[in-house]
């Protein structure tokens, strides 16, 4: 153990902190965390926990959930520029219009939005649990879904519903290359391609496995004889070469070679460095409007409700 984790870990026990590590973070942040998990998980373990201050180890709206469960603690992330294009493809203003222009539909939105668009929604969903959310209401239900057309199309061929799709998507999983992982498929052809849903239709199409980064993982960790082709941020091969160390598992290639564009550039705004610093400091420190946070609580409490029913 090298010195700077070793002073991670006092300031963590003098402070009563626990770090909470999302799949996509470096491999070196994932190892000192107390917890390492997807965006349910993280949420999960965000509203159930003791310590007086929570250090999200993620991007800027797994901080602000990590708050709004929780609003008595001190929620730090190592980098406040650790944003999300996802996110971002969403504004507040723009989603209220669109929801006001459709009366009568429930607003479900992915957790990768602000507080202020989970403000405007009915229920909250993350990649583990959307598809059985979406399937607990009835057939007929009017769904608007956003902000992720990917995921959304994929839960309507799934499960035949027509939901109204926001026009969003994220940077990392659009640009997966289909014509490259079907090369990496002749090349290996007992390997099995595991995809992240926010993955574009012809890419999920192909793969073998579609799912949560937790699902995914799981999946491998059963079957560890198999070779995976893994199209999600790269962060996670991490964890599935730790848990299945025999096993092969290859990034799947972005369309342009000349940069990793697997990696999700905000996630990797977190360093050691700047995790010591945010916990020396207590800053940068997380905060929500009252207003908002007030409105966006109840479809967050929601999803982790219904997620429990679902054994999720
Ligand atoms: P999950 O953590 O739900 O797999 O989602 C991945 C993601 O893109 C987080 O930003
Ligand atoms: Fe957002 Fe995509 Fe990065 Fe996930 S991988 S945090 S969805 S930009």
């Amino acid at each position: 153990m090298n010195e700077l984790t070793k002073a991670i870990g006092e300031l963590k026990r003098q402070k009563n902190a626990i770090i909470l590590a999302h799949y996509y973070q470096m491999g070196e942040i994932q190892d000192i965390a107390d917890y390492v998990g997807d965006s349910l998980a993280l949420a999960q373990w965000a509203a159930k926990t003791e310590a007086d201050i929570i250090v999200m180890c993620g991007v800027h709206f797994m901080g602000e959930t990590a708050k709004i469960l929780s609003p008595g603690k001190k929620v730090l992330v190592p980098d406040l520029a650790a944003g999300c294009s996802l996110a971002d493809s969403c504004p507040a203003d723009r989603f209220e219009r669109f929801v006001n222009d459709h009366p009568g539909y429930t607003v479900i939105s992915y957790v990768n939005t602000t507080a202020a668009v989970k403000a405007l929604t009915d229920v909250v969903v993350t990649s583990t649990n959307a598809r059985q959310i979406v399937e607990s209401f009835p057939e007929d239900e009017k769904i608007i879904f956003g902000p992720d057309r990917n995921l959304g199309n994929y839960i309507n061929s799934v499960t035949g519903r027509q939901m109204l799709l926001w026009d969003g998507a994220c940077h990392v999983h659009e640009q997966f290359s289909v014509e490259k992982i079907v090369e990496l498929k002749a090349e290996y052809p007992d390997a099995l391609v595991l995809a992240h849903p926010e993955c574009k239709g012809a890419l999920l199409r192909l793969a073998d496995v579609v799912g949560s980064t937790a699902a995914l993982l799981k999946y491998a960790v059963a079957r560890p004889e198999h070779t995976y082709i893994v199209a999600t941020e790269s962060g996670i091969l991490h964890e599935m070469r730790k848990k299945c160390p025999q096993t092969l598992f290859i990034p799947a290639p972005p369309n342009d070679s000349t940069c990793a564009c697997n990696e999700c550039n905000f996630m990797r705004l977190n360093t050691l460095e700047k995790l010591y610093d945010c916990l020396k400091n207590e800053s940068p420190e997380i905060t929500v409007d009252p207003a908002v946070a007030m409105r966006a609580v109840k479809p967050i409490e929601r999803m982790l409700e219904l997620s429990e029913a679902l054994g999720l």
